[in-house]
């Protein structure tokens, strides 16, 4: 069967090395992808019928969407509507609100009895004001739509409050929807699974390091790092999050008609008072997938056809032992302003047993590889436990060289 993965990043380059090691697969390829991955192909991915042409012409019988803008605009169902054989995986449109729209999916939620922080939504300006001064400006005000993880304010007092709200009117028009909900404190943690619209698999707990610094200190960046499995979150915890939170959603998701068959993440806080989902998301993480794909030992393309033959409750999911860290080496200046084509080298030097997922990188005229983007490359070590490795994540980080390269050194270390 030949594939294409829809994307760019390290989370389309890990997806690319798994699907490459299932004996069913001949071609794998990414649109429009980087210098690390293979067959790539500059198509734009909200041109659907280019897409669809070129699936065709490659006779590739399955599409797997890594971000999310593509889904919320409906790929699935535009394929879906040309009757053709190509199958994507991925929600439908309707399905896809569940991360596109934060009203909705907060509403799903409620209806469906999913653990979560109490909201509100305004049909004024003024009962929003009125709002943040009940609560003190001790809260959170998230834009509705879709803003690559921008529309998320957490305030601490009104001032700074009615200063989001103002922030989030000017980035996303006067008109712009938006919640506000109470303001919780936990360790995040994400779960993220496979799901056939009835049943849902989950692949191990994962943490991502959102912050540029060490500490999780500085600005948001798109993930500096990720680690999984996470100690803490042990049996029991697990089965709360299951209970609480994944299991109400599949029950919503049929009731609902979504027909949902693909990824499915659950941004989880873990509070006093148990776990509360943040957020859905209707794809995989980034940094996130760079471990989770790595501690998978299932084949990923049995899997997804699982999934579309609606027989996930039946698939034998099996994990990988150990632990998995990967750490993310940005150009120095991002997430503002950073260099491009700078050469990366140490490619050579890096052990067998480490995985290097490219993100933003391309190939230079001779091959080389060139820095291109503000996460530059993905760098994955595995030990028995998670100190080690951290250890043998990092012994790799620092072989891999170009101008200005900066990187987080204490992924996997957060403190609980
Ligand atoms: P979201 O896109 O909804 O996951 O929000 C982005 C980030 O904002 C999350 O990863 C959290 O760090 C933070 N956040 C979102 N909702 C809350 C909340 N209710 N309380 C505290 N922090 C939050
Ligand atoms: N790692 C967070 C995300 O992919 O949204």
């Amino acid at each position: 069967m030949n594939i294409a993965i829809l994307g760019s990043g390290g989370r389309e380059h890990a997806l690319e090395w798994k699907f490459s090691q299932s004996k069913d697969v001949e071609q794998v390829f990414v649109v429009p992808g980087n210098g690390g991955t293979k067959n790539n192909v500059k198509i734009d991915l909200q041109d659907f019928t280019a897409i669809n042409e070129f699936c065709v012409k490659e006779n590739i019988e399955l599409v797997f969407v890594g971000p999310e803008a593509p889904l919320v605009s409906g790929i699935v169902d535009y394929f879906k509507k040309q009757n053709s054989s190509i199958k994507v995986f991925g929600p439908t449109q309707k399905a896809a609100k569940m991360e596109g729209s934060k009203i909705w999916s907060k509403q799903f939620m409620q209806k469906y009895g999913v653990s979560t922080a109490d909201f509100w939504v305004f049909e004024s300006l003024e009962a929003a004001y009125k709002k943040i001064e009940e609560l003190d400006g001790d809260l959170v005000i998230k834009y509705d739509g879709l803003a690559g993880g921008k529309g998320v304010y957490v305030c601490d007092n009104v001032e700074e409050a009615l200063q989001s709200l103002a922030e989030l009117h000017t980035n996303y028009g006067k008109d712009a929807e938006f919640l506000i909900e109470t303001k919780l404190i936990g360790q995040e943690i994400s779960i993220i699974g496979f799901t056939d619209g009835k049943t849902t698999k989950l692949l191990h707990p994962s943490q991502d390091h959102k912050q540029l610094l060490d500490g999780d200190k500085g600005p948001n960046t798109g993930g500096m790092g990720a680690f999984c499995p996470v100690p803490w979150c042990d049996a029991p915890m697990l089965h709360d999050i299951i209970n609480e939170v994944v299991l109400p959603t599949m029950d919503g998701i049929e009731a609902e008609n979504l027909d949902y068959k693909g990824v499915i993440y659950f941004g989880l806080m873990m509070t006093a008072e148990g776990p509360k989902l943040l957020e859905y998301n209707a794809r995989f993480g980034d940094p996130e997938t760079e471990v989770l794909l790595p501690s998978m030992k299932s084949d990923l393309l049995q899997l997804v056809k699982a999934c579309f033959d609606g027989s996930l409750a039946d698939f034998p999911l099996e994990l990988a032992d150990g632990y998995f860290v990967d750490v993310v080496l940005t150009a120095g200046g991002y997430p503002k302003k950073y260099e491009k084509g700078n050469e990366i080298t140490g490619f050579d030097q890096i052990g067998d047993k480490a995985l290097i997922f490219h993100a933003g990188t391309k190939r230079g005229e001779n091959g080389e590889i060139l820095t291109n983007g503000g996460r530059v490359l993905n760098i994955v070590g595995q030990g028995s436990d998670l100190k080690s490795a951290i250890e043998a994540t990092y012994r790799e980080v620092e072989k891999v060289q170009f101008e200005d390269a900066y990187y987080r050194k204490d992924i996997g270390n957060r403190p609980v």
